[in-house]
């Protein structure tokens, strides 16, 4: 291979997919979103439910990968663990941002609102339906905390395992559950020929969505 910067600079995709404009898209974003996604899992995509998740601590941005598990009306869900280190960072600023990506449709979506924990019924419905083995994943693992190595971790899911052996319906963790993003920002990016990219932003101003183009 060549050098990697020269490699890295040579990488270069058409996009030619499709178009977008904002007369293709529905008058409610959380709907145009319900439609990428199901686009997303029927072209086959990887994980199409998957997006980038940020926080702010302090002044410091931090994002990582989580799973989209719901659309409502006007809220998408989530669920994790509510003392990780996202949670910790929720609890001081309620601000989030949401970036999904699906690279076969050449799409991206980035949502911003604010974000609240989902009833508690919700989250054990959830809860409940999950494999045994993620549930008892959940109940062992202090997410984001420090593990000295893999066999601690494996011995805190060991113990889990034993001390519900005999319960056949495992409780929800209090500190697990789902979080609920009321966006307020909405953008949907569609791949287009010479980087002149189609974006179609929803923004909400005295509770009703307005639509506008922006340059790529
Ligand atoms: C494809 C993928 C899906 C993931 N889904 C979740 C999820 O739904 N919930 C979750 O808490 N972490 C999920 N994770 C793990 C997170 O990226 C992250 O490592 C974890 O939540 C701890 O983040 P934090 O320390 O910033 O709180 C996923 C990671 C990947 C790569």
């Amino acid at each position: 291979m060549k050098n990697m910067n020269a490699v890295l600079q040579d990488l270069r995709v058409r996009y030619q997919a499709a178009k977008l404009d904002i007369s293709d898209c529905r008058s409610v974003p959380l709907e145009q979103l319900d439609q990428w996604i199901k686009e997303a899992i029927e072209s086959g995509c990887d994980e199409p439910n998957a997006f980038v998740l940020s926080t702010i601590r302090g002044k410091r941005p931090r994002a990582r990968v989580v799973l989209l598990k719901g659309i409502q009306q006007d809220k998408v869900i989530f669920y994790t663990n509510y003392n990780s280190a996202k949670g910790e960072e929720i609890k001081k600023n309620e601000k989030v941002s949401m970036t999904f990506l699906w690279l076969p449709l050449q799409r991206q979506v980035r949502i911003e609102g604010t974000v609240v924990k989902i009833d508690s019924k919700i989250s054990n419905e959830y809860f409940n339906s999950r494999p045994r083995g993620s549930q008892l994943g959940a109940i062992a693992s202090p997410q984001s905390k420090k593990v000295k190595d893999r066999a601690e971790l494996e011995k805190l899911f060991a113990n889990t395992e034993k001390k519900f052996s005999k319960v056949a319906v495992l409780p929800r963790p209090k500190n697990w559950g789902g979080y609920a993003v009321i966006p307020d920002y909405v953008e949907f990016w569609q791949g287009r020929d010479n980087r002149l990219h189609d974006r179609v932003c929803f923004e909400l101003k005295k509770k009703s969505w307005k639509l506008f183009r922006l340059a790529p």
